[in-house]
């Protein structure tokens, strides 16, 4: 069957969608505790898809009406010729917007040559500013050089830079104000997300160092008063922002715990081994790398099998704090 016509991707509840997140490898260079546990075993390198297969993979959402995608990992930098991939996938034709979502540590060499790649915007992750807490949450990562590759970014000239940060009590959330501050000094947004149980992991009890968008809120607001921006739109993602008066850096707020964004939901998601995820919080999954290996299938059907794996987007995720994680991938390989 030929399929051609666009807009195809609405799942069972009306939801269009418009966004991909493509994971190009499950390593990283970082062990940051909330993702990953200490000993990860890394998928071996014929699972994981080819530069060609990712490319693939992104022209058949974008023919089938993505118009945004956001290459992430493990960490993306670190997946060889992940420029020429940008370079590919920034010229598709209907494609609005080519994003990525990175840890920044390789970002001091390599801003340049992505921003020249067509990437518009980077989501740039950073818990902390302080050299020995950085190291103890990312456990292998050097503060130093993600500030060097923040200002690499910002020096290239992206359309825009956001921060992101996990905050976990106990751990880092006596940082909270610092990490405001940094934001604003840059004049870029910073968003507060809150910790999600994927995986198992080993340094903390996820119940215990849940810090929620409101007891952030309210530690924020000792320092600066939050003026809400109002409910996300549906091309927002799931950020519900704040402004303060005096700085033009934006304060976001994500939480999968307490403020359910699933309704808005336009994204899905497809792993490094080429699984389709259609939620964060579940497992169910579309094996399109089986589809594209397969010598007696073509591009149409790689389209067909995603258009039909929509079919079976849930709701919404299920996620609970006092809950053992009932999602036993990790973020990593989730795709960020
Ligand atoms: N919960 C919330 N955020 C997470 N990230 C990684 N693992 C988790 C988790 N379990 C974040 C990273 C990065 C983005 C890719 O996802 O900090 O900002
Ligand atoms: Fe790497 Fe990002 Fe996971 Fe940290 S959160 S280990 S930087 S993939």
């Amino acid at each position: 069957m030929k399929i051609s016509s666009k807009n195809l991707l609405i799942d069972p509840f009306g939801r269009q969608i418009n966004y991909l997140r493509l994971s190009v490898t499950d390593r990283c260079n970082f062990r940051c505790v909330y993702c990953m546990s200490e000993e990860m075993e890394f998928l071996p390198k014929p699972k994981v898809l080819t530069l060609e297969e990712l490319y693939l993979i992104g022209k058949a959402f974008n023919e089938l009406g993505v118009t945004k995608i956001r290459l992430t990992g493990g960490e993306p930098l670190v997946r060889n010729d992940i420029v020429s991939l940008a370079k590919k996938l920034s010229s598709l034709p209907d494609l609005f917007e080519l994003v990525m979502t990175t840890n920044g540590a390789l970002l001091q060499h390599m801003a340049i040559p992505l921003k020249e790649a067509g990437v518009k915007r980077l989501n740039i992750s950073i818990d902390s500013l302080d050299r020995r807490s950085f190291r103890n949450l990312t456990r292998y990562g050097n503060l130093e050089q993600v500030e060097n590759g923040i200002n690499a970014a910002l020096d290239a000239g992206f359309e825009k830079i956001k921060l992101n940060s996990v905050i976990m009590n106990g751990k880092n959330h006596t940082e909270v104000i610092d990490l405001v501050n940094f934001a604003r000094e840059k004049e870029i947004d910073i968003s507060f997300i809150e910790e999600m149980p994927l995986g198992n992991i080993e340094t903390h009890k996820r119940k215990e160092t849940l810090m929620t968008s409101a007891e952030l809120r309210d530690l924020i607001s000792f320092h600066y008063k939050l003026e809400p921006l109002g409910e996300p739109g549906k091309l927002d993602g799931p950020s519900r922002y704040y402004v303060m008066k005096d700085s033009s850096s934006k304060i976001g707020f994500i939480s999968p715990h307490s403020n359910n964004f699933c309704h808005l939901c336009n994204r899905v998601r497809v792993t490094a081994e080429g699984r389709l995820l259609l939620c964060l919080g579940h497992e169910n999954s579309i094996d399109l790398r089986a589809i594209i290996r397969d010598k007696s299938a073509d591009f149409d059907d790689l389209k067909q099998a995603i258009v039909t794996g929509l079919t079976n987007k849930p709701l919404r995720h299920e996620f609970r704090e006092d809950q053992e994680p009932t999602v036993l991938r990790f973020m990593n390989a989730t795709g960020g």
